[in-house]
């Protein structure tokens, strides 16, 4: 008999009728006439309750239905009379896929500690939580896409493996099919990396951004939504070395219109999440953060503040003054850290934050410079309880203002030639952002640690699975 999904199966209401479902046991217990099976099988956080008649079955069969076990159930739809479902499945006939021994399974009881389900993160899809947390990254990553190409936009593949470093920051994994073991050195001491797979030195990418430029000013609008890494030694609950970025740039627009995008996108994605995904948050609600789907609905609701940094550095300078105490200080050309991000955000505004005209110093080279010669049109949107989910900026178009810049900080403009050609040739004024993904997760779900929002995290010292 074909099978019927349980988030389908528990909104039928043709009673009588015959059904299939199958999925992994959540739990069974009964009296000495009637077992009750809870069944899950990852379509929705809710369960189907088999009704399994000790007449019909016999116990070795049912002593293989324990909590893990998969198994397959025929039977009849009726209306529940039992409290917590509408509806459940009188069972003719089950068919046992797979038991899981109730010594050695290791999710056997309830309410394990997240610390404990990282470590068998190839077993805790199987958990209520975490199906909820992946229901949620796949809907959010759909509500990406179909935001992007609502408006327009392209989707655009940025290479994985570069040659380039992004952001300047030199905390990029190296890719090479070298021996390490017998490495091949040039008379200056120096790795020859003409002998390396691409003939050069290359590496993961960091970010996407460069070649989006690249397709932005020819595509007029684009977005790139793919894996980043980031060999950065944080062992911070935001940071992982593996993250996913969408990365929107647009042609033809100045800030007031990227941090308008800013918003709107961010604000679709979490209407989205309420609007789609209601079950899965009301459990994570009731689970872990009581105040979860208030503080999503207050964002969709609230107009985001948009702050110069040099406001934000008074307003701190301000709350210094008066006696808050920061571990790092506070001063006008200072890179924020996340405490001063979050007592913007949390403590003075309590609502999100847009901190646009950085110093440049702080800031990439590509970063459109102000008038002032000081400042540079970066935007970074700051979230309660995240502080920084997006980056962004208007992009420098004069060819003059790069070149300058890109000398000052002594990089070298000989790997950087193709990008510079965006500004050589019919360049244009464009803008875009990079929204981290489990940033935006970590904000949906309420999980307070960004281990528990990717399948598996990637993060110092920890590549399993
Ligand atoms: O601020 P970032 O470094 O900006 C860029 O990479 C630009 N090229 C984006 C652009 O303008 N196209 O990173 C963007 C976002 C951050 O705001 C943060 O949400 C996320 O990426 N992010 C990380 N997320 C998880 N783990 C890390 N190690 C992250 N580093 C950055
Ligand atoms: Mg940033």
């Amino acid at each position: 008999m074909q099978r019927t999904v349980i988030v389908d199966a528990l909104q039928r209401t043709d009673y009588g009728q015959k059904i299939n479902v199958r999925g992994w046991v959540r739990s069974r217990r009964g009296n000495k006439n009637v077992n009750f099976i809870a069944l899950n099988d990852g379509s929705t956080i809710k369960n189907m309750q088999i009704v399994a008649d000790l007449e019909k079955f016999d116990d070795e069969l049912l002593r293989q239905i324990t909590t893990g076990s998969c198994i397959s159930a025929t039977g009849t739809l009726v209306e529940s009379m039992g409290k917590g479902q509408t509806v459940e499945i009188q069972a003719d006939e089950i068919e046992v896929y797979g038991t899981a021994d109730p010594e050695s399974y290791p999710l056997q009881k309830k309410g394990h500690s997240l610390e404990y389900l990282r470590e068998i993160a190839h077993l805790r899809p199987r958990t209520n939580t975490f199906g909820a947390v992946l229901r949620l990254r796949h809907n959010m990553a759909m509500a990406i896409h179909t935001y992007f190409h609502e408006h327009g936009y392209f989707y655009f593949h940025a290479p994985l493996i570069t040659a380039s470093d992004c952001e300047g920051a030199g905390q990029m994994f190296q890719v090479t099919t070298m021996n390490l073991y017998d490495l091949k050195k040039n008379d200056e001491g120096k790795i020859d990396y003409s002998r390396d797979f691409f003939g050069r030195q290359t590496s993961l990418t960091v970010s996407g951004q460069l070649e989006g430029e690249l397709a932005a000013t020819a595509l007029g609008k684009i977005y790139t939504f793919g894996p980043t890494f980031r060999a950065e030694n944080s062992n911070t609950p935001r940071h992982l070395a593996e993250f996913w970025m969408i990365e929107p740039e647009i042609a033809f627009i100045q800030l007031d219109e990227l941090m308008d995008l800013e918003e709107d996108f961010i604000k679709y994605c979490i209407r989205w999440a309420l609007e789609k995904c209601i079950d899965d948050l009301q459990f994570l609600n009731d689970m872990f953060d009581k105040s979860l789907i208030d503080r999503l609905r207050s964002v969709v609701d609230t107009d985001f503040v948009r702050l110069p940094y040099t406001e934000g550095i008074r307003i701190l300078e301000q709350a210094v003054a008066q006696g808050r105490k920061f571990e790092f200080p506070v001063y006008w050309g200072a890179d924020l850290a996340s405490e001063h991000e979050r007592f913007l955000v949390e403590e003075h505004f309590k609502r999100p934050v847009i901190m646009t005209d950085y110093p440049k110093e702080i800031k990439a080279f590509y970063m459109k410079l102000n008038a002032d010669g000081k400042t540079v049109q970066g935007t970074d949107v700051l979230f309660p309880q995240i502080g920084e989910i997006i980056g962004g900026s208007v992009r420098e178009e004069s060819l003059k203002k790069l070149l300058d810049e890109m000398a000052a900080r002594q990089m070298s403009t000989r790997d950087m030639e193709w990008y510079i050609d965006t500004r050589r040739f019919g360049s244009a004024p464009h803008a875009g952002f990079g929204l981290g993904f489990e940033r935006l997760m970590l904000f949906v779900t309420g999980m307070q640690n960004i281990r528990d929002v990717i399948p598996f995290p990637r993060t110092p010292g920890n590549a399993e699975f």
